[in-house]
């Protein structure tokens, strides 16, 4: 794979303002969401800031000569990790914005983010059971398109294996139809279930299986 430009590491603190930059950039169901966010830095304080500070273990960024040009975060058990947050990461993101009122049609720019801040989901629907770790991958449009993301997802998959999940889900936007083929491509299938929330995809695979290419 052409993984020769760029460096998959462990991403450290001193990284966030660039994977915050990624997340803006991908941020739009996968396509760069700058003209519409009017904080750039909320998507990454909420999306990436609490893997790279609470599961640093599972944390990467992809460099290239330019810097971070990706970032590949892991979680190995989703509750825990949503106590953590609730705990150690929100509290601060919560007292430093405030949480949009009204009609949400009337919201604009940061604000679906915001209200996530307020009112994550962070319940484990029955569904995800039997896959309790997760993952987000962003990588930017230089990056992609080359293999890196497949190689990046079955490092992810293999780590996760090792640490001994059983099953990895994704959070996918229902708009994001090519990242939905993506992850099918890695053996990932939609879970179907009333008890998940209908506004966003999951998928989910086995981990220790074979994705149909091995
Ligand atoms: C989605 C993403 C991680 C895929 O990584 P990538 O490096 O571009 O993908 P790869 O080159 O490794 O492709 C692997 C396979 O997935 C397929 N694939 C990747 N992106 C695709 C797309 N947008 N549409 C359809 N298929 C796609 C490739 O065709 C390839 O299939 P093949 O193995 O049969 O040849 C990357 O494109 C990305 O970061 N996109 C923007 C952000 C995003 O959408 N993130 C996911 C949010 S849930």
């Amino acid at each position: 794979m052409p993984l020769d430009s760029y460096l998959l590491r462990h991403a450290t603190p001193e990284d966030l303002p660039a994977l915050y930059r990624v997340c803006l950039k991908t941020g739009d169901s996968g396509q760069d969401a700058s003209a519409i966010q009017d904080d750039p830095d909320l998507l990454g304080e909420f999306y990436v800031g609490p893997y790279v500070m609470l599961e640093p273990e599972l944390a990467y960024a992809l460099d290239s000569s330019e810097g971070p040009i990706g970032y590949l975060l892991g979680v190995l058990d989703t509750a825990k990790f949503n106590g953590r947050l609730e705990r150690d990461w929100l509290p601060r993101l919560k007292k430093t914005h405030h949480d949009p009122v009204g009609d949400p049609a009337g919201w604009h720019g940061s604000d679906w983010v915001r209200h996530a801040v307020h009112h994550p989901f962070l319940r484990i629907p029955a569904a995800l059971g039997p896959y309790p770790s997760h993952a987000h991958i962003d990588l930017l449009s230089e990056a992609r398109g080359q293999g890196v993301g497949r190689h990046l997802m079955q490092t992810m998959m293999e780590r996760l294996t090792e640490l001994g999940s059983p099953g990895l889900h994704l959070q996918v936007s229902p708009k994001n139809k090519g990242a939905q083929d993506f992850y099918r491509g890695l053996g990932f299938d939609v879970l179907s279930s009333p008890d998940l929330p209908d506004d966003t995809l999951f998928m989910a695979r086995r981990l220790g299986e074979p994705d149909g290419e091995d």
